[in-house]
């Protein structure tokens, strides 16, 4: 690479020698404080995305990069499973404390797949079982075995086969729901797990593994009840319940922790995303009773409990509990009447829904209707003109996602101003009004 580079040299680079996984949003970055990213041509935009769901507490948070700095000049690699460390340990400790119900012992890894992978495997030691049961529409990560998870075959084509001893039952998605419609969403889409594992399994269950809020799916957010009677069915059929908040974990929406908001008390939870504010580090957290299942051998990773992720990991968790959770309940409710204003204004937007600083714009043909008398047909197309526009015209980074890939995602970091929300609000409306129009 030249010693200049520019938006162009780098992703000319990057095209060249990346895997071409991923169509990438066209901001290569330089630099990244807050909510701001800057690119090499010196343009700043206004983050809503938080690289997935990442950045919690800011690009650039000075007391976790400070955390960071001091952990790496202590030692970087603390080889945990060899070696016992104190990052590690007093990290595990800070979660047991943090996370609801009686979880108590973590394994650190390096990502949300790996949590999930170990979490299944810890679930089929403790109950001697095999088969999971996991949701339509979820996503679970992308290494074969939270692939088989994953209940949406966009992600799996070419892939196959994956574990044959996975079912899925509908997701509480009320906007597309051919059972309840809408604002009566109940629970009773809960039961729809009951009739998969009497007909798609043979009964010999590990676990349920669900997310609190659906995050790739589209910002899916479950009707009241609806976790707990899903963590009462897997508890009559001797499973486990794994929630995993690897997207909604740590603060995200509101809560530190998602499973709080529905009164569920998951087995076994599963963190990544916003754990380190960026730093690669995934978890997952069971009781000591299930985490003691696992015998000296069981399971490992040459990288997990990495010191100097865990030490950011601590300095993530103490801001976070300095008013940052609170801050983004209260900027969740805010931004509900004012995306709900949006809903009613243009026929495009189909629902906004959403929980803290995590909400989805769902955007759809202006039709009354689809063709099953439920929602109307989604527009994918619309919510990537919809994304690109504020990219290019307002300097506003939005995600796009949901099944349907007709979901904006509004998930800034949650250090957010309120005057930075409006401003995103503003430039968001301006974008509907004139991609629509176009
Ligand atoms: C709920 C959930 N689980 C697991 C994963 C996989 O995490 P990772 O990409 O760190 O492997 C994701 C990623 O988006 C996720 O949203």
């Amino acid at each position: 690479m030249s010693e200049h580079q520019t938006n162009s040299s780098v992703k000319a680079t990057y095209d060249e020698h990346v895997m071409p996984i991923w169509k990438s949003l066209n901001v290569p970055i330089k630099q990244a404080t807050g909510c701001t990213l800057e690119d090499f041509d010196g343009n700043e935009y206004l983050d809503l995305f938080s690289g997935i769901s990442v950045t919690n507490v800011g690009h650039g948070n000075e007391a976790v990069v400070d955390a960071a700095k001091d952990q790496l000049d202590e030692f970087v690699h603390g080889c945990s499973y060899v070696h016992p460390n104190e990052p590690v340990a007093t990290l595990a400790e800070t979660i047991a404390d943090v996370t609801p119900g009686n979880l108590q012992k973590s394994f650190f890894c390096n990502s949300g797949t790996e949590a999930v992978e170990g979490a299944v495997k810890l679930a089929r030691k403790y109950t001697g079982s095999k088969e999971i049961v996991a949701l339509e529409m979820g996503f679970h990560g992308r290494t074969l075995g939270s692939l088989s998870l994953t209940g949406n075959n966009a992600y799996k084509k070419g892939m196959a086969p994956t574990l044959n001893d996975v079912s899925h039952a509908a997701a509480p998605y009320g906007y597309r729901c051919s059972t309840c419609e809408g604002d009566s969403c109940d629970e009773s889409c809960a039961d729809d797990l009951e009739h998969v594992i009497g007909t798609h399994t043979s009964g010999d269950l590990a676990a349920v593994v669900v997310e609190p809020v659906m995050g790739e799916a589209g910002i899916i957010v479950p009707p009241e009840g609806w976790l707990e009677r899903v963590q009462e069915i897997a508890h009559d059929h001797d499973a486990l319940l794994i929630a995993d908040e690897v997207q909604t974990g740590y603060g995200r929406t509101g809560e530190l922790f998602a499973s709080s908001h529905f009164g569920a008390e998951p087995d076994i939870l599963t963190q990544a995303k916003g754990i380190a504010n960026g730093l690669p580090l995934g978890a997952f957290t069971a009781s000591a009773e299930v985490a003691d299942a696992f015998e000296a051998g069981d399971h490992l990773s040459t990288f997990g409990g990495n010191p100097v992720a865990c030490a950011a990991a601590l300095a993530t968790i103490e801001a976070l509990q300095d008013g940052i959770v609170e801050e983004t309940r209260e900027h969740g409710e805010w931004l509900e009447g004012e995306l709900g204003a949006l809903e009613e204004e243009f026929d495009v937007v189909g629902q906004t829904r959403g929980i803290g600083l995590m909400h989805g714009i769902e955007l759809v043909e202006p039709t009354e209707t689809g063709p099953h008398g439920v929602a109307p047909q989604p527009d994918a197309e619309l919510a990537t003109a919809v994304s690109d526009h504020l990219r290019e015209e307002s300097n506003v980074v939005m995600g796009v996602g949901g099944y349907y890939k007709n979901v904006l995602r509004f998930q800034p970091p949650l250090i957010i101003s309120r005057e930075q929300l409006e401003h995103g609000l503003s430039e968001l409306h301006r974008a509907v009004e004139t991609v629509q129009e176009a």
